[in-house]
């Protein structure tokens, strides 16, 4: 097993020695993994083409590091609980044995099915283990996966399985969220309608709600998984092959597909699970995230597996059956590590002490937040309810495109300090910058948070794409990785994130683009154009704020607004519905026809009084419209 830092002093002396040398330092991380073969040279890197390489000509599988590895110590210890959505059904187990042989099993169902090294495989399931065996069971023959998350609509899914040309989609019949089932098998079926690449639909048996199956394309897991073996010899992967594709919201309509590559994705996800966590043998971690996003496949999956850990996974919502569902299950399961969202934490703040109140939450030694800054309230709340004021909270910041976490503190190591991430974690040298591309130097400072140097798990490129991928994070600030988050570094160096300085937001900590939703409202018969602003909102981080002009005048403008959340529901999916829709005449727009986004930022904010400078629109009078019925 790898490294874990002891002490704060020992953080210092690492975090020192991973800047001075850090071919040397990671070198030493990765000695402790299976290679088959060992890597020529730990890093090669240039960050204007963008072309980065961390352990070239290294050959590895990252499922022999996950499962084979562990299985001389560990064969029989639980690698992953599951807890079903409904707290009556019986939950699962599978030892590190158990999990081993059902991913060979379906690595072979994978290849039965003429998949191999290379195909793209989307995954569109429900919380189920099986979730995780296919994801394992992909990176173990060497196809690339790209998990989206179930709560995406069609249209999401089929733009997502169409720029990646999958040629395999694994999913279930349906899914349960808390009181709701999902048909997840005729999205499928709908999305496939655009999709000609996909030539094979494997279908788990989740809810026993009745399916179309097309004939000569889709097949049952279960009927396959008879027909297969539990030996599998795991395909020998460069250590920069593609491991997956995860999509993730930008500022044009069209999501990117963040590309990680085997080696040091591996490396990372599993030094920072152990570091930041400061895991313990035996320890049972709990991640709250979907596998749908990168929080669950580098902190449900991938680290805490190839830390040999027990990782649990839950497939229901924090509010059902009541808000005590959380606090039940880390009862049950005697929970010790506990990673969620911020605003999971504001939402069951909100119902009140009685549902904390029956459980022990004893088990618990660390407590962690990830996905949007925590305000200091929340964490208050979170620390002394949930931690019984003896947790320490790790305030994660991390991206999709990052691989792994990036700014925390250290549980127990690092001194806190309510809504900040603290410090960098050793191999991460951030910069701040400011409008014209200067480094701010020194403490007390603002700026746009950059990265002046590669780490493990750095985005590779953007599938298909890679001037987008150097557009996008290389081209602002030659020679830096451009986050797109706002920070600041206060008096004693403490990093805190103050928020995404681009056209994504956060909303209930998913990153969304409003391009994107825009793209979806315009879909409307009746909206001929919108803009979608974020606002700040008590529970969701950011509510969604969408103003939409109309081809012609509605009466019934109650109704169009039902439809127009009715139509971003059916493409995206119920989470990117706007919270208000606001019909206007016009939108503030430059002479050259450039949406003023600040000025409704600030309307939507309720915070209209001083809109700045105006004199540049096309036509001003619109801004007093505008205001004059913002909600
Ligand atoms: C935001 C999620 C403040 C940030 C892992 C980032 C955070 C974006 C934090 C990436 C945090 C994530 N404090 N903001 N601890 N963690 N963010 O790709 O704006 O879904 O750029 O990855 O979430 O979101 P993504």
């Amino acid at each position: 097993m790898g490294t874990r830092i002891n002490s704060f002093e020992e953080y210092l002396q690492e975090y020192k020695r991973s800047v001075d040398d850090p071919e040397s330092f990671w070198g030493r991380q990765a000695e402790s993994y299976t290679w088959t073969k060992k890597w020529d040279r730990v890093l090669g890197w240039d960050f204007v083409k963008p072309d980065v390489k961390w352990f070239s000509g290294g050959k590895l599988n990252i499922t022999e590091n996950c499962l084979d590895r562990h299985l001389s110590a560990r064969a029989s210890q639980q690698a992953l609980i599951w807890e079903p959505n409904n707290p009556a059904e019986k939950g699962r187990s599978l030892t590190y044995r158990e999990l081993y042989e059902e991913v060979c099993r379906f690595a072979n169902v994978l290849r039965n099915n003429g998949a191999k090294k290379g195909d793209r495989i989307c995954i569109y399931m429900p919380m189920v283990p099986e979730l995780a065996i296919a994801v394992l069971a992909c990176a173990r023959i060497g196809a690339i996966h790209s998990v989206v998350f179930a709560g995406f609509a069609s249209g999401s899914l089929s733009s997502r399985i169409d720029d990646a040309q999958c040629s395999m989609v694994i999913t279930a019949d349906g899914g349960y969220r808390g009181a709701k089932e999902i048909a997840l098998k005729a999205i499928v079926d709908d999305a496939l309608a655009k999709c000609v690449s996909v030539k094979r639909v494997i279908v788990y048996k989740r809810t026993g709600s009745p399916v179309q199956m097309a004939e000569g394309r889709d097949t049952w897991w279960h009927d396959e998984a008879a027909k297969a073996d539990t030996r599998n010899t795991a395909e020998v992967m460069d250590a920069e092959d593609m491991l997956f594709i995860l999509y993730t919201s930008g500022s044009t309509g069209k999501p990117k597909g963040v590309v990680h590559t085997c080696g040091g994705y591996m490396v990372y996800a599993d030094y920072t699970f152990r570091n930041v966590f400061q895991y313990n043998e035996g320890d049972v971690f709990w991640c709250t995230a979907d596998v749908g996003w990168v929080t669950g496949h580098s902190y449900l999956v991938y680290g805490p597996l190839l830390a040999g850990a027990t990782t649990l996974m839950f497939e229901g919502i924090p509010t059902w059956p009541d808000a005590g569902r959380f606090w039940q299950v880390i009862d049950k399961y005697k929970v010790n590590i506990f990673y969620t969202a911020p605003t999971a934490i504001r939402s069951l703040e909100a119902m009140g002490p009685d549902f904390v109140k029956p459980y022990r939450l004893d088990s618990l030694r660390v407590l962690g937040t990830v996905g949007e800054p925590i305000n200091e309230e929340a964490w208050q709340w979170y620390h002394e309810n949930i931690g019984k004021g003896k947790c320490p909270i790790v305030d994660t910041w991390w991206q999709t495109e990052t691989g792994g976490i990036m700014i925390s503190p250290l549980a127990g190591i690092t001194p806190l300090k309510p809504g900040f991430a603290t410090l960098p974690l050793p191999g991460v040298q951030p910069a701040l910058l400011d409008e014209n591309g200067k480094e701010l130097e020194g403490n007390g400072v603002e700026g746009r948070l950059c990265m002046k140097f590669p780490w493990p798990g750095i985005i590779r490129t953007t599938y298909g794409d890679h001037e987008r991928c150097r557009a996008a994070y290389f081209d602002t600030y030659k020679g830096y990785y451009f986050t797109g988050d706002g920070c600041r570094r206060d008096e004693d160096g403490y990093y805190r994130i103050t928020g995404r300085v681009d056209d994504v937001i956060k909303v209930s900590g998913h990153l969304l683009g409003t391009a994107e939703i825009e793209n979806a409202l315009n879909q409307h018969a009746d909206i001929v154009e919108s803009a979608v602003v974020g606002f700040p909102h008590p529970i969701k981080g950011s509510g969604i704020y969408a103003f939409v002009i109309l081809e012609h005048e509605r009466k019934d403008e109650e109704a169009l607004k039902k439809e127009a959340l009715e139509t971003v529901n059916k493409i995206m999916g119920p989470f990117a519905r706007p919270d208000k829709i606001q019909v206007v005449r016009g939108l503030p727009k430059t002479r050259s026809g450039k949406i003023m986004r600040r000025i409704l930022r600030k309307i939507a904010g309720g915070d209209a009084s001083n809109l700045g400078d105006t004199s540049t629109l096309l036509d001003p009078a619109v801004v007093e419209d505008i205001k004059a019925e913002a909600q």
